[in-house]
């Protein structure tokens, strides 16, 4: 996959690219870049933002700064862009961030991810250049690169290779294996601590019953998170 973030601080993401799975993701063929929107803004000064019409705090960032960004980049308008590559612009408003969106994502070639800041977008960003609207949740943050890290993360680690078993990703919490319930508990060694047992079927070595005891566990999350 080729992953693009599109930002006004792409030192933030220097941590997150050195994470084990990132690196195996990278080390897989798949490519994370950063653009940073202040390179080829057309506005003198560096300016990438501007006050909102209809008065209000905060500022947000333009639709002409991101235009300039998109075309740089990719050498198109971003307009026809959109019908190329999936393009996540990051806002509070969008879609709720799931495992089936993940799914989706994970699926496509090449993925941008626009990282709004202070007050967010101009509304023709999202409107216009962007194939998607994307929340990680009902809270607003600072901005969006660590929404962006969340949905990057989540993705890379779905790539083949990223993680270190092939199945580590395939029954685990919310995915359709697991009929999108929450992923059962595990237990480790030690077998018993300050008188906490591991339940007796996870010892017992009989598989179907617990196979059967996790689903089990995962219906009873399901049900206490409704
Ligand atoms: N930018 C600011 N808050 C956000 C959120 N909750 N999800 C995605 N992007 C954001």
């Amino acid at each position: 996959m080729q992953l693009d973030v599109f930002t006004l601080f792409p030192d933030a993401f220097a941590w997150f690219r050195d994470q084990r799975h990132v690196a195996n993701a990278l080390a897989g063929g798949s490519t994370f870049e950063t653009v940073d929107y202040r390179a080829t803004t057309p506005l003198s000064g560096g300016q990438v933002d501007d006050t909102p019409f209809g008065g209000g705090a905060g500022m947000v960032l333009r639709v002409d700064v991101v235009e300039a960004a998109l075309r740089a980049r990719y050498g198109i308008d971003p307009v026809e862009l959109r019908a190329r590559r999936r393009v996540v612009a990051l806002t509070p408003a969008g879609r709720l961030l799931d495992d089936a969106l993940v799914d989706e994502l994970a699926a496509e070639p090449a993925l941008t991810l626009l990282c709004g800041r202070y007050e967010g977008f101009d509304e023709r960003i999202v409107e216009h250049f962007a194939s998607d609207a994307v929340s990680i949740g009902r809270y607003v943050l600072a901005g969006g690169e660590l929404a962006a890290m969340v949905l990057a993360d989540a993705v890379l680690r779905k790539l083949p290779g990223a993680l270190g078993h092939a199945e580590s990703a395939q029954e685990e919490s919310f995915s359709a294996a697991l009929e999108r319930m929450p992923e059962y508990p595990h237990y480790t060694r030690p077998a018993e601590w300050r008188g906490w047992a591991v339940p007796d079927v996870l010892l017992s070595g009989h598989h179907a019953r617990v196979r059967e005891w996790r689903l089990e566990q995962s219906r009873r999350r399901a049900a206490a998170q409704d």
